[in-house]
């Protein structure tokens, strides 16, 4: 009985992997972008058990927490480290996005002594000198959706939904529908709230300006992020069932409506199979770990 359990949820799993395989690494494992020092780390050394060890705690950390940063340091050489998942992905998903985020960021550059990479649905940092809590406004990458063509409905929604998340909830993750407008905003934990609000007001003022006339656009600062699609199929005004069907096609998912349904789906997979596979790596993570700051979300 039990083992006719585990083999028809595996079965379940199986398909749902293979049915969605192609969408589920096409959105939460997306790279957004990858960021590596130059200087490298020589092997076999402290700094190397010391990095290792980090993004082991990460990974581990990241079936509990939304957020949460380590330091590492039994040697002379300090590492920093935090993850980042976005506030709407849950734990066990959180979990794998960090360890893709981790595994692309040592594929990408495997001996760099500090490095950062942005998924869709995460964000991993490590370096040897602290950035907790630092304030950072750098553009590290954006993305612009079709143009639209004049319209000033949309362009006001946009303007509504963009201002309602920077002006929103005053929480590190805010979404918000306006209209067809959807949006998602995204800080850092470690920033203090004002901070954030100061950071998504930056993100917000270059998406409107660099995005102007797109369907959707996507603004990643160092500390935020920032993100707005139109639903609408035609986005002209009448009640989102019109045919047009121009650039992306109507009814196409915008990035993140992809992640979203592909976490779900992976969340399904995992209950069903990940488990014990995370119970066994999640023994590797070493007694060197120097928890700083638990990250909660609510
Ligand atoms: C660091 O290592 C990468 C390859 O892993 C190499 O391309 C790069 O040149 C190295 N940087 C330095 C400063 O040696
Ligand atoms: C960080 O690592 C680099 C390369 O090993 C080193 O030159 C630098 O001094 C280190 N910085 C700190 C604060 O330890
Ligand atoms: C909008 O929807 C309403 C109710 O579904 C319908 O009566 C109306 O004709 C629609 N207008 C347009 C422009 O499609
Ligand atoms: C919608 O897409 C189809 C197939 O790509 C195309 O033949 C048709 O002309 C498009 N319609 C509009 C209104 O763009
Ligand atoms: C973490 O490190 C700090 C300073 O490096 C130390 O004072 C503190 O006791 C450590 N905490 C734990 C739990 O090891």
């Amino acid at each position: 009985m039990f083992q006719q359990t585990l083999s028809l949820s595996f079965l379940l799993s199986s398909f749902i992997l293979i049915s969605t395989l192609s969408w589920v690494s096409a959105a939460d494992s997306n790279v957004v972008y990858v960021q590596c020092s130059q200087l490298n780390f020589t092997s076999n050394t402290p700094y190397e058990s010391n990095v290792n060890s980090l993004l082991t705690s990460l990974i581990a950390s990241a079936s509990l927490y939304n957020f949460n940063k380590f330091q590492i340091s039994p040697q002379d050489c300090v590492i920093y480290g935090l993850f980042q998942c976005r506030g709407d992905v849950t734990s066990p998903n959180c979990k794998d996005c960090v360890a893709n985020a981790i595994s692309q960021l040592k594929t990408t550059c495997p001996m760099s002594t500090g490095g950062q990479i942005q998924l869709e649905g995460c964000f991993v940092k490590y370096d040897n000198t602290t950035f907790f809590g630092a304030q950072e406004k750098t553009e590290l990458s954006k993305r612009c959706g079709p143009a639209m063509g004049y319209n000033s409905d949309v362009s006001n929604r946009i303007d509504v939904a963009l201002a309602n998340l920077v002006g929103g909830n005053g929480q590190y993750f805010r979404d918000s529908d306006y209209g067809s407008i959807q949006g998602v905003a995204q800080c850092l934990q470690d920033l203090s709230l004002s901070d954030c609000q100061d950071c998504l007001l930056e993100a917000s003022g270059r998406l409107r300006s660099e995005c102007a006339t797109s369907t959707w656009g996507e603004m990643y600062l160092g500390k935020c992020n920032i993100r707005y699609a139109d639903m609408g199929n035609g986005n002209l005004g009448n009640n989102g069932t019109s045919s047009s069907n121009k650039s992306n096609g109507g009814g196409a998912k915008t990035p993140w409506e992809w992640i979203i349904t592909g976490a779900t789906a992976l969340a399904a997979l995992l209950s069903a199979g990940g488990v014990h596979l995370y119970h066994k790596s999640s023994k590797t993570t070493t007694t060197t770990t120097n928890t700083t700051n638990h990250g909660t979300l609510p």
